[in-house]
């Protein structure tokens, strides 16, 4: 007997950001965290659990899996497994619209879609707040990428207290992510080992504490649509994660020649009075947000540069969608 769900979610820019765990296995976060879900940007997972497996399989993209990434989502589909009491293994196909490799992170979209697509197969009807408990023990962005719009994950201390909800809906605020590929390179130590090392850094404990406040700051220029506020805040968190990264044992350096040019090129284009700031993750590509009637103007700038091998663009996405629902029975 075969029973299928098909989903799609959208990966997520964090304005501030997630780094480090209280708990690593549920991925209970050092920090709360903000974010923009990124419309354009998509995974579509189809979950077929299937009476004839032995065991699970996982194709991405086309290709079989890697035995990590298999590990990492047999982890998933055993949590909801458990939820529905079976045993049954499950094949996994799972497609990005977004080139891979080029260092955009797709564990958010990855681990939202399989978390719905999943849950929805074996018939279970699970709150938001459920599916972005369990769709966080995946990866713990993908916890921001179940709700709609503009997402805050409240940190918690345990399973049931750490989960995202929606702050703004997605026409809340026309803003503009440019993903400025700088470099294609796979990264070299990923963002589940960088959360793990996050601790070692003396930064940590001064950049988590002092977490409630940026997020107040960016929570209100966000619902107050104030980009210059927005901006100032936005920076500051990328710049502490990365003071953090840079000083953890093993130190992590993911900018790049081309991420520094960039950043220096938007620090000047915004004191010309451009709204556009910056935003880094585990990577040297950069995001630059700005508001919808910035953008043909950032769009100019950023051609002019040398080091920009190209350009995505989104705009705020929608909640973690259900496709196909083909329940018939496990
Ligand atoms: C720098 O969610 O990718 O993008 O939980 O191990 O899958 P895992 O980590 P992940 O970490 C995201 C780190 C970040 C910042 C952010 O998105 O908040």
């Amino acid at each position: 007997m075969k029973s299928t769900a098909k989903a799609a979610a959208h990966p997520n820019i964090a304005f501030i950001k997630y780094w480090g765990n209280k708990d690593h296995d549920l991925r209970i976060p050092a920090n709360g965290s903000l974010s923009m879900n990124l419309e354009g940007l998509e995974t579509q997972t189809t979950v077929s659990f299937d009476t004839s497996l032995d065991q699970d399989q996982l194709i991405l993209n086309g290709e079989p899996g890697g035995e990590e990434a298999l590990d990492r989502v047999s982890s998933l589909l055993d949590r909801v497994r458990e939820l529905a009491e079976i045993e049954t293994r499950a094949q996994v196909l799972s497609e990005n619209n977004f080139p891979t490799g080029t260092g955009i992170a797709s564990s958010a979209s990855a681990f939202a879609a399989l978390t719905l697509s999943a849950v929805t197969a074996l018939g279970l009807c699970l709150t938001e707040k459920e599916l972005s408990q369990l769709a966080r023990t995946g990866s713990g962005s993908a916890s921001r990428s179940i709700p709609g719009g503009f997402v805050e994950w409240q940190a918690g201390t345990d399973h049931d207290s750490s989960f995202a909800k929606t702050i703004a809906p997605p026409e809340h605020w026309a803003l503009v992510d440019f993903i400025v590929l700088v470099s294609q390179e796979h990264k070299k130590t990923g963002s589940s080992q960088g959360h793990r090392i996050a601790d070692t850094s003396p930064f940590q404990e001064v950049r988590v504490a002092d977490t409630e406040r940026r997020l107040d700051i960016c929570r209100k220029a966000v619902l107050e649509k104030d980009f210059q506020t927005f901006a100032g805040i936005v920076e500051l968190d990328s710049n502490m994660m990365h003071s953090v990264m840079m000083t953890s044992d093993p130190p992590l350096y993911y900018w790049q020649s081309g991420t520094l040019e960039i950043m220096a090129a938007v620090q000047s284009w915004r004191s010309e009075g451009l709204p556009v700031c910056f935003t880094i993750d585990a990577g040297p590509n950069l995001h630059l947000i700005c508001p919808a009637q910035a953008s043909e103007a950032v769009k100019r700038k950023l051609s002019a540069l040398v080091n920009v091998k190209s350009v995505l663009t989104c705009t705020p996405g929608g909640p973690a969608r259900l496709l196909e629902p083909e329940i018939t029975g496990v």
